[in-house]
């Protein structure tokens, strides 16, 4: 038996613009009336309640660490309270989140500030952030008796919804562009078993696709429109807090593309917030590639009045995206926090990346924006040298090996409009050395680097 709660948490769905208050959120996930995205409040939360006394609440999450159930030893359904109730016989766990937090200080260096921290999500199951949204969603799914779950993705999603569906005794369906995602992700989605679909699109065909599906076919769409992601999303903000000892940060940086994250881990400070569980905000910035900065453009060209769809292009591929779902709840919370939205080149992405690689944690592309942005915050000012700042890192290294590989060989940028640009990436590269097997060679090599290394 799990520790238990106090309570079932009581949750309703709301629609973000209309405010409409919807039983159930129907196949499309949107709202009937208006057909914007629709989020989770909790009505039963007013300040004060014996349920949410924040010293007894930590204490039993930081308890329930030592159980020996499933569902407390899980980094997300530790947190329940501040989850909608799921039974739990329909939990579907790995033991997602827990993930470690681990200081940068080559990483602070190059960027300037002297408190740099990363919270690693690509130390997830499937190695991604997605798996703490995706346990709460695929329960969800399965207390709904779907037989079908499906997403469409840059790659983790895929990933993630197809172990989980796995784990669930859900098929699950997975549609990805061809051609642009990794490998490695790619090979999860088949290891786990999901009708793999490649289509002839980019990521936001795969979603416009999915779309037209779900009104014509019993699937559970499990992207992060669906708001049991987001909720459990929200549990990567308060572990960290937690990790903190609950003195937030001055910074937190995300990486953006559909926006799902930075609006979940912003949903959470609001709330923790709200729940006297914080004293205080961080500032929430988001990061996106410069091919593929909607929301940058949104919030810099627009002043967040409309977010203008664009073909996206980075070789960043998990944020891919020129069309993102959740922008308006992005908006919200970067409004709420008082954050910056940012967006870096590819050679700042694939610099950042090395520096957290060499700092011996490495991230895949997409994570490393967090690092590219942060110099540039620096050297706006927005951050100040003194200002505590925790990256959120979204992915494990190992999940784009091709992209590390080609950095460190130099092909990365070969023959492209940005390879003198390249050059300053030089002196981070470690390339593979080819040798005869003899012991004089190794020698050599070994003597030749302890050299340059001086
Ligand atoms: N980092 C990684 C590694 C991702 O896989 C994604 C999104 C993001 C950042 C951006 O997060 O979309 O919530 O703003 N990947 C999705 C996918 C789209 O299909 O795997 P976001």
């Amino acid at each position: 038996m799990s520790i238990a709660q106090n309570t079932e948490t009581i949750a309703k769905l709301r629609c973000i613009a209309c405010g409409a208050t919807p039983d159930s959120a129907g196949q499309s996930l949107r709202c009937a009336a208006c057909g914007d995205l629709l989020e989770f409040f909790f009505p039963g939360w007013p300040p004060g309640s014996p349920v949410f006394e924040p010293a007894p609440l930590k204490a039993l999450w930081l308890k329930r660490r030592t159980s020996r159930d499933a569902l407390d030893q899980s980094g997300v359904w530790r947190f329940r309270e501040l989850l909608p109730h799921i039974p739990e016989e329909h939990a579907i766990t790995l033991r997602e989140g827990n993930t470690p937090l681990y200081r940068l200080p080559r990483c602070a260096r190059a960027a300037g500030v002297e408190n740099l921290q990363a919270k690693h999500q690509g130390m997830n199951p499937t190695a991604s952030f997605k798996d703490t949204g995706m346990t709460v969603a695929a329960s969800s799914a399965h207390q709904g008796k779907f037989g079908w779950v499906a997403c469409a993705s840059t790659g983790n999603t895929s990933a993630s919804m197809a172990a989980y569906a796995a784990r669930g005794n859900m098929h699950s369906l997975v549609l990805i562009p061809e051609g642009k995602i990794s490998w490695g992700k790619l090979s999860q989605a088949l290891d786990y078993g999901a009708l793999t679909c490649q289509l002839r699109t980019d990521f936001d065909g795969c979603v416009r696709i999915l779309n037209d599906l779900v009104r014509q076919k019993p699937v559970c769409l499990l992207n992060s429109v669906n708001p049991y992601r987001i909720e459990g999303q929200k549990t990567a903000a308060i572990e960290l807090m937690e990790q903190l000892a609950w003195e937030p940060p001055d910074h937190i940086i995300v990486p953006g593309g559909n926006l799902g994250n930075s609006s979940a881990i912003g949903k959470a400070l609001v709330e923790m917030l709200e729940l006297k569980l914080i004293s205080r905000l961080p500032k929430l910035s988001i990061i996106q590639a410069q091919g593929a900065n909607p929301f940058y453009r949104c919030v810099r060209e627009f002043g967040g009045k409309k977010l203008e769809p664009m073909t996206a292009d980075t070789l960043a591929t998990a944020i891919r995206i020129g069309n993102p779902a959740s922008w308006k709840k992005a908006l919200r919370v970067l409004q709420a926090t008082g954050g910056e939205v940012e967006q870096v080149t590819e050679v700042e992405i694939a610099v950042a990346k090395a520096e957290i690689g060499a700092d011996g944690i490495g991230c895949e592309p997409a994570s490393a924006v967090t690092l590219a942005g942060l110099k540039k915050l620096r050297r706006s000012g927005f951050v100040k040298p003194g200002e505590s700042v925790v990256l959120i890192l979204t992915g494990h290294a190992l999940k784009d090996p091709d992209f590390t590989i080609k950095f460190h060989r130099g092909d990365l940028f070969a023959g492209a409009s940005n390879e003198a640009e390249a050059a300053q990436a030089k002196y981070l590269q470690r390339a593979p050395v080819v040798l005869d097997a003899n012991l004089g060679a190794v020698i050599a090599a070994l003597d030749g680097a302890e050299r340059t290394s001086k």
